[in-house]
C-alpha cells in the first residue's frame, strides 16, 4: 500500500510517500521560516501564498524521490485540521484535485494524530494503546492513544502551548523566530539552577498545563534587568527555562500515566526535538520502568511522512472523505 501525504497547516509545505504504513519512500519539506523570521512569527497570509506557490513542486518531488507516479498511489492523505485556515485550504484543495485527476480516495488527517504517528515511523514495534505527550507550537496535550485512529485527550494547556512559551521567552531574550531551538542550544552551556522559575500549577484538572505565568516571569526578569542596567546570563536563563518546561511536561505525563495505568509512553510534536524534554522524559520513564518512545529528531517538526503514516492507518480503518471535505482551524482530536 502506497499513501501520498500532504501537509500545509502552518509554515511548512510538505509531502511524502509512505509504503505499508511505516516505510518512508520519500519526504520533502519546504520551509518558510526565513521569510516569517522577519516578522517575528508566522504571517498567515504569506504562509497561504507560499503554500500555493510551492505545493505542486513539493508533491512532484515527493513522487519523484519515491520513484512512483500518481497511478501507483492507493490514496491521498491530507491535513485538514487544526491549523491556519488559509494554509490548510491550500493543501485540502490541492489533494482534492489530485484525487479527481487520479481517481483515488481522499483521506483526512488530524495534524496532531500525524505528530503522534511519527513514533510508528521511528519505532517499528510500537502499537497502541499507550499514552502520548504532544508538545508543539500550538498544542500541549496528554493523549490516550486507544487505537491507531481513536484518541482521548486527558490533559491540555489552559493558555500557551509549550512551544509557544519557548518561542515567546526566546523572543524576549533576543533570539530569532522560532526560538525554541535557540533556547535548546544556549541551554547546553547554561546552569539550570541559576534562576528559580515558577512551576505552573493549574487548579481543577491535575493533568492540565499552564505556561503563560512562566513566560510572564521570564519577560519581567529581562525587563527588570534592563531597567537596572544589569546583564543576565542568557545561557543560564535558557537552561532554567528548558529545565522548568521539561520538568512540568514530564511531571504531568507521569501523573497521568500512573493514574490511568499506562506503562508505555510516547513523545511527539516540534518540542519533542528539545534535548531537555527528551532527557527528562526518558529518565522519568526509566525510573518507573515504563517503555519510552520518541521520534527521531528529523521527524519532530511538521512533515509529510507523519501525514502519510497516519493517513495509512485511517485508510485501513475506512476513514475517507468525500468531495465536500473542508479545512477546520480548531478541532479537538475527540471529534475526528
Ligand atoms: O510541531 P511543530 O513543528 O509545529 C506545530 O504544529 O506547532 O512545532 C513547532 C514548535 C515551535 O514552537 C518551535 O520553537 C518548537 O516546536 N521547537 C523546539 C525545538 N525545536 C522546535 N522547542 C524547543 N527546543 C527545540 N529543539
Ligand atoms: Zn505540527
Amino acid at each position: 500500500m502506497l499513501i501520498l501525504g500532504i501537509e500545509s497547516s502552518c509554515d511548512e509545505t510538505a509531502a511524502s510517500v509512505v509504503r505499508d504504513c511505516r516505510e518512508i519512500c520519500s519526504s520533502v519539506v519546504s520551509t518558510q521560516i526565513e521569510e516569517h523570521k522577519k516578522y517575528g512569527g508566522v504571517v498567515p497570509e504569506i504562509a497561504s501564498r507560499r503554500h500555493c506557490e510551492n505545493i505542486l513542486g513539493v508533491v512532484r518531488a515527493a513522487l519523484g524521490e519515491a520513484e512512483v507516479t500518481l497511478a501507483d498511489i492507493d490514496a491521498v492523505a491530507v491535513t485538514y485540521a487544526p491549523g491556519l485556515i488559509g494554509a490548510l485550504l491550500v493543501g485540502v484543495n490541492f489533494a482534492k484535485g489530485l484525487t479527481l485527476a487520479a481517481g483515488k480516495p481522499l483521506v483526512p488527517v488530524h495534524h496532531i494524530a500525524g505528530h503522534i504517528a511519527t513514533n510508528y515511523l521511528s519505532h517499528p514495534e510500537l502499537e497502541p494503546p499507550y499514552l502520548c505527550l504532544v508538545a508543539s507550537g500550538g498544542h500541549s496535550h496528554i493523549i490516550e492513544v486507544l487505537s491507531y485512529t481513536k484518541f482521548r485527550v486527558v490533559g491540555r494547556t489552559r493558555d500557551d502551548a509549550a512551544g509557544e512559551c519557548f518561542d515567546k521567552c526566546a523572543r524576549a531574550m533576543g533570539f530569532p523566530y522560532p526560538g525554541g531551538v535557540h533556547i535548546d542550544r544556549a541551554a547546553q552551556t547554561g546552569d539550570p539552577s541559576r534562576f528559580r522559575l515558577p512551576h505552573p500549577a493549574v487548579s481543577g484538572s491535575e493533568f492540565d498545563f499552564s505556561f503563560s505565568g512562566l513566560k510572564t516571569n521570564v519577560i519581567n526578569l529581562i525587563h527588570h534587568a534592563e531597567q537596572k542596567g544589569e546583564s543576565l546570563d542568557m545561557n543560564d536563563l535558557a537552561a532554567s527555562i528548558q529545565q522548568t518546561i521539561s520538568a512540568t511536561l514530564t511531571e504531568k505525563t507521569m501523573l497521568a500515566a500512573e493514574a490511568l495505568g499506562y506503562k508505555k509512553i510516547a513523545l511527539a510534536g516540534g518540542v519533542s526535538a528539545n534535548t531537555g524534554v527528551r532527557a527528562v522524559m526518558s529518565e522519568a520513564c526509566a525510573k518507573r520502568g515504563f517503555e519510552f518512545f520518541m521520534p527521531e529528531k528529523s521527524l519532530c517538526g511538521d512533515n509529510g511522512a507523519m501525514i502519510a503514516c497516519q493517513g495509512s492507518y485511517n485508510f485501513l480503518a475506512g476513514i475517507t472523505a468525500d468531495e465536500s471535505l473542508n479545512a477546520i482551524a480548531t478541532l479537538s482530536m475527540e471529534e475526528i
